[in-house]
């Protein structure tokens, strides 16, 4: 079976709602709700005084309409009373400014109080809904967000940083503190990177990333595990990718029963399928190739600055579609009905202000019911032969203070090399530079400035044992402590692989363009490189850099390592890309992923992303339908099963 539905909120409703609810939600095959998410008021009005009748009755009535429950804890938006007791669980920002409560995500996750009352609240549902009938997973909190600078957090750093440098002595020599006079003495001196004067220290903000990473995994897991104690559902929270938390989502994933996301494309037309396509295989891959959950989506929101964007006809599907064909479960929305008042009233939602009498509802039952049709999809997987590498700690690392240019940009690196993949046709995972990387035949390395010792012996593994990897400008030039390599850039065994040494970083002028030996042009950074053994494919014709190598490829062990020291436009990266990977073909602008189950069954997604019908090669069964299929219209989906 795949899920279908979205985040229920029926305490903003009366009766008569919850009734035609329950009609509509059989009308769009809906069968998971996500309740509770932001209930805590309601179910804890005082501390320590519970009020669960009320849930007890949605509870029920879902159970009843055959729609199980999401079981959310509402630790997300402490209700006001918590704040007023507990002012000092209310978090400061950087500049030391306290928030209130009066919107949401307003709690320090390093203060005592927050986490007990939030452990209790999470004891106290698994208690009673441990065992609930309609009970099928659990979601813990509601994207961990919040960053706090804090006297607790301070006392909490304080401790992270004891447990990873051991000494006050590593400490200092790890951030480099020999440099303008910050040298601690004790560690009462220690505080998180609170606002300063100037640039901040680099590797007090790289600890900082990592301890409230960690932060968050623990109050996850005080969640999680009370839960465990009194329920066997599978229990997740939700994630948002990819860079609103702040978080390493590779260690969040190995603490969750599913991985769970959340998703809002930030552009309309073909970048929001793109984007689809780029956050549901980032979810597959920190779920080790797993299915998981598209946890939300919204049946109208495309994120644009400013504004929220509506989706045309068809979207809703293409999205759902973009999604379950990478491994997602099913597809959920928030909300299943448009809030008539509150923060986000003009959010989309599954039943929007208009009632059922709607475009948005109509095409919502249709996707239900193509979704419905899907069941037998559950539990198969998708396979990748190509990997973007993604850590943390190279994201957190491009984020410091100081650094030689504002053009480096890490999830946009990565959102391009996946482009350039997905344009292709190109099925990608996501990898970690120190995971196995063997079953992949070709590796692309965007944006890791930082990359640690274990790391860079790993892609040098890699390459020689047969596997083909682009390395891109500005790799390795750190190790986890953000200090330089010394002696030439990259790191010595990814250098060995390259073939190459980087002697000096140039980067260029905003908006300055310069053209390599091809004609293709390319922007925001160069660098001084001299081979040793690997062959210059491109050079550079600009200034001191004229004739010197741009591009070059090596032959290493039993595979081949591609470095290239500029920033190639769109055009010329993507075309490099396919170069590598021996794709001659221009895209044919229609997505096509396949499913596979153990049992030796598979299942071709196609999405038709251009404005012309295409012709399948022959006619199929077109499970969305239920009928055959022999042309794709512009926009259309089709689902088919091959044949064992
Ligand atoms: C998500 C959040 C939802 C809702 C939604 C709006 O990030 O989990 O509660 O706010 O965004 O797009």
């Amino acid at each position: 079976m795949m899920f279908f539905g979205g985040d229920y909120n029926p305490e903003q409703w009366d009766e008569a709602v919850w009734k035609e609810d329950d009609a509509l939600m059989r009308r769009a095959r809906v069968n998971l709700a996500t309740v509770g998410v932001f209930s805590w008021a309601l179910l804890e009005p005082e501390e320590g005084r519970y009020d669960f009748a009320w849930l007890d009755a949605h509870l029920d009535r879902l159970h009843a309409n055959d729609v199980s429950v999401n079981l959310a804890t509402p630790t997300a938006s402490p209700p006001p009373w918590f704040t007023l007791a507990h002012p000092d669980a209310m978090p400061v920002t950087q500049d030391g400014v306290r928030h209130v409560h009066g919107s949401r995500d307003t709690y320090c996750l390093a203060s005592p109080a927050y986490r007990t009352a939030a452990r209790n609240i999470a004891r106290a549902l698994a208690e009673r809904y441990g065992e609930h009938p309609a009970v099928a997973m659990w979601h813990v909190h509601n994207e961990y967000t919040t960053l706090c600078w804090c006297d607790h957090t301070a006392a909490a750093f304080r401790d992270w940083l004891r447990e990873r440098h051991g000494s006050l002595e590593a400490l200092n020599e790890a951030w480099g503190t020999a440099f303008w006079s910050q040298r601690y003495g004790s560690w009462e001196q220690v505080l998180p990177p609170r606002a300063t004067h100037w640039h901040q220290n680099p590797g007090q903000h790289l600890d900082f990333r990592r301890f409230w990473s960690d932060l968050v995994l623990a109050a996850f897991r005080e969640q999680r595990d009370a839960i465990r104690e009194h329920s066997d559902r599978p229990v997740t929270t939700n994630m948002m990718l990819p860079g609103y938390q702040n978080l390493d989502l590779w260690a969040l994933g190995r603490e969750v029963d599913l991985i769970a996301i959340d998703h809002y494309p930030d552009a309309p037309g073909l970048d929001a399928a793109a984007d689809t396509a780029f956050a549901a295989d980032r979810a597959r891959s920190f779920a080790g190739g797993r299915p998981w959950l598209l946890m939300e989506q919204g049946t109208n929101t495309v994120y644009d600055g400013d504004r929220i964007l509506g989706k045309e006809p068809g979207d809703i599907l293409r999205h759902t579609i973009g999604h379950i064909a990478r491994g997602s479960e099913g597809a959920l929305f928030f909300q299943w009905r448009q809030s008539r008042a509150g923060a986000e009233t003009w959010h989309s939602a599954m039943v929007p202000h208009a009632g059922a009498d709607s475009r948005v509802f109509r095409e919502v039952a249709a996707v239900g019911e193509a979704v419905e049709r899907l069941g037998e999809v559950a539990g198969s997987t998708v396979t990748a032969q190509v990997a973007v590498l993604h850590d943390a700690d190279a994201w957190w690392a491009l984020e410091v203070d100081g650094l030689p240019s504002a053009d480096l940009d890490y999830h946009g690196s990565l959102r391009r090399a996946h482009r350039a993949l997905w344009d292709a046709g190109v099925t990608v995972d996501f990898a970690h530079p120190e995971h196995d990387l063997s079953r992949y035949r070709f590796v692309v390395a965007p944006a890791l400035f930082l990359l640690s010792d274990a790391g860079a012996e790993n892609l040098r593994r890699y390459v020689s044992g047969g596997g083909t990897l682009l390395v891109q400008h500005f790799t390795g030039f750190v190790d986890e402590y953000l200090h330089a390599r010394l002696g030439g850039y990259p790191a010595a065994p990814l250098r060995e692989a390259l073939g190459i040494r980087v002697e000096e970083y140039r980067p260029l002028r905003r908006g300055e363009h310069i053209v390599l030996s091809d004609g293709s042009r390319a922007t925001a950074w160069s660098e001084l490189l001299r081979t040793e053994g690997a062959e210059t494919v491109l050079t550079y014709t600009h200034g001191m850099l004229t004739g010197r190598p741009a591009l070059t490829r090596h032959r290493f062990g039993q595979g081949e390592a591609w470095y290239l020291s500029t920033g190639l436009d769109d055009r010329g990266h993507a075309a490099l890309i396919t170069r590598i990977l021996g794709i001659g073909r221009e895209p044919s602008g229609v997505e096509s992923v396949t499913r596979h189950s153990t049992d030796g069954r598979s299942w071709q997604f196609l999405l038709n992303h251009t404005a012309t019908a295409i012709s399948l090669p022959e006619s199929a069964h077109d499970l969305l339908t239920g009928a055959p299929v022999s042309e794709l219209p512009p926009g259309g989906c089709a689902v088919l099963r091959n044949s064992l």
